[in-house]
């Protein structure tokens, strides 16, 4: 623990409540009205707690309880607790996608900091895009910030067994399309799949964040894996509320705990659980706004060496509960053993390594030994070639082995609208070994690079049994979906990437092992193409959107704007940020 404490006067609030002037007067007075008294906040830090609670979030539903939980772990510890509600990015309902919107509300988190009187920060989000963007403000801000992450939801439930979100929406979408499962059935998945509180329970984006950011060091030891409705979740929310006080004492703050061996840690543990692909875009963009030159190519570098040890869905076989009673991150972190550096600092003042002593495996098939893994190495893989110079993503864990190196003519939809009026058509000439390609689904083109990236399978063929073909795509998938998918194609074909040039027919050779992606076609030929090729118009032409077209980067680096990137705030205030 740090032994230098904050004196009262040095809190930031202070310049709000402390000094002896005409605006202070209001600042006081209003709280009054609010029904403080001037005992409850005079020389106590003001905690700020981000809730990204809504109506129409069901991953936050319990938020409005666990606030309350939060507060009281402030007020027990000698703070202020306030709270500021932020744009709930609500996976399930958002369109086109919630991820035209995560800088948003990394802005908006970061402005929320900036403009009222925060000594410290409460961050309260889980569903998908919402743990990024919070850290992502809070990190450029740079207030003492800790974590509490949402939580996954219980075990889906459906005739007898587990159901895990979204892995099994695919699953049984592709089998009623199929015949093989009836209107009834599909009724019963839709009951049951969603049956409390909480995130996604399958290791897509949101579980894959979330324990991201326990062992980026920014919740409480064990946060990340408690179900939401779990008591030990409120136990959990309180101790965090707790926790935050003595951080501003503290003075730790995220430049504290965020460093390069952390970024790589947090990486590790992704490509151990067998997590989302999504977390390559966000994990980049946090560590870019900490400073950090994380690339694709560490991702691959740290892929070559990592084992998936976490059998959970998609690429495995149990739920986020089942990772809890298992142990869940500190006793997973255990079975990474020296693949993580353990001497990084976190929230709580200690290091990881202090964290994770004495955690157990309690069940050694959902958290497997490192001698008895999913995959010896490569959860997520990075290609490159001549389709995608600046790189492209596929999860070789979710996908049939037979397919790491396939060569197939592609099948081209031009974009999302043209692939849904066309895909299921009886006459599209496609086979199982087609490589089907979607254009214009990335970030400038879509817009918002939506989750399209797991292309469906054509109805013909999934009655014949097909159940995965090499799919391309600039956009993004799902973390609950499998497939070999090529993903995050860089640069993307809306900006005249290369995969704006395919066409149907081409060949198109994928070879997970060599890490390559290529699209057999001279690069004269290419080059002919290119210069018949014309830009397509902006999608958005007033709003937020122009704000996002202008700014918005490529996947590669994260998918940022330019004006919030920490490079700049450096070079424009010549020095540190
Ligand atoms: Fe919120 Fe999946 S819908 S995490
Ligand atoms: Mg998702």
């Amino acid at each position: 623990m740090t032994a230098q404490r904050k004196k009262p006067e040095e809190l930031r609030s202070h310049r709000w409540y402390g000094v002896k002037d005409m605006r202070s007067f209001g600042h006081r007075s209003r709280t009054a009205q609010m029904g403080f008294h001037r005992s409850d906040y005079a020389g106590k830090p003001v905690i700020a707690i981000i809730n990204t609670w809504s109506d129409i979030n069901p991953c936050h539903t319990h938020f409005k309880q666990r606030v309350e939980e939060v507060k009281r772990g402030i007020w027990q510890a000698g703070g202020f607790p306030v709270e500021m509600p932020a744009i709930s990015l609500s996976e399930p309902f958002q369109k086109p996608t919630t991820m035209l919107y995560r800088n948003l509300l990394a802005m908006e988190c970061e402005e929320l900091l900036r403009s009222y009187p925060a000594d410290g920060c409460v961050l309260m989000g889980g569903c998908d895009k919402t743990t990024p963007a919070l850290v992502m403000g809070a990190i450029s801000m740079n207030l003492p910030a800790i974590f509490m992450p949402a939580g996954p939801m219980l075990r889906g439930d459906y005739q007898g067994q587990y159901l895990g979100s979204g892995s099994d929406t695919w699953k049984y979408w592709a089998e009623l399309r199929a015949g093989n499962i009836t209107e009834q059935d599909w009724q019963d998945v839709e009951d049951g799949i969603a049956r409390s509180p909480g995130h996604c329970m399958t290791m897509g984006t949101a579980s894959t964040m979330t324990s991201a950011v326990e062992v980026l060091g920014l919740t409480l030891p064990g946060a990340a894996s408690i179900p939401a409705p779990d008591s030990r979740h409120a136990q959990m929310a309180t101790l965090t509320g707790k926790r935050i006080v003595d951080m501003v004492w503290e003075d730790l703050k995220p430049s504290d705990i965020l460093t390069a061996a952390s970024f790589d840690n947090a990486v590790t543990a992704v490509l151990g659980l067998g997590g989302s692909t999504n977390a390559i875009v966000h994990l980049i963009a946090m560590a870019r706004r900490a400073g950090i030159a994380l690339d694709l190519a560490r991702f691959d570098e740290l892929a070559r060496k990592t084992p998936v040890i976490a059998n959970i869905r998609p690429g495995g076989k149990y739920l986020m509960e089942d990772f809890f009673y298992a142990g869940g991150v500190r006793a997973f972190l255990t079975q990474l053993g020296d693949l993580v550096d353990f001497t990084q600092k976190t929230v709580n003042g200690r290091c990881l390594g202090d964290n994770v002593e004495g955690a157990k495996v309690w069940n050694d098939d959902v958290i497997r030994p490192r001698a008895n893994p999913l995959l010896a190495s490569g959860g997520l893989a990075v290609l490159t070639g001549n389709l995608a110079p600046a790189g492209a993503v596929i999860k070789p864990a979710a996908m049939e082995p037979h397919l790491r190196k396939h060569t197939g003519p592609a099948v081209v939809f031009k974009d999302y609208n043209d692939m849904a009026a066309r895909i299921d058509d009886p006459a599209l000439p496609v086979t199982k070994d087609s490589v089907i390609v979607l254009q214009s689904a990335g970030p400038q083109g879509a817009p918002g690079m939506p989750e399209w990236g797991q292309l469906p399978i054509p109805q013909k063929l999934l009655k014949e049994g097909v159940r995965d073909m090499v799919r391309i795509s600039d956009a993004r998938m799902s973390g609950t979906s499998y497939g070999a998918c090529v993903l995050h194609v860089t640069p993307e074909s809306h900006v005249g990437g290369p995969l704006a040039l395919v066409r149907d027919g081409d060949h198109i050779e994928l070879d997970v092992d060599a890490r390559s992606i290529r699209v057999l076609v001279s690069d004269e030929e290419l080059a002919h193409r290119r210069a018949a090729w014309e830009a397509p118009a902006p999608k958005f032409t007033r709003g937020y959107g122009v704000l996002y077209l202008k700014h918005i980067g490529q996947a590669d680096t994260g998918c940022d704007f330019d004006f919030l990137e920490t490079e700049r705030a450096q070079a424009a205030q010549g020095g540190e940020p």
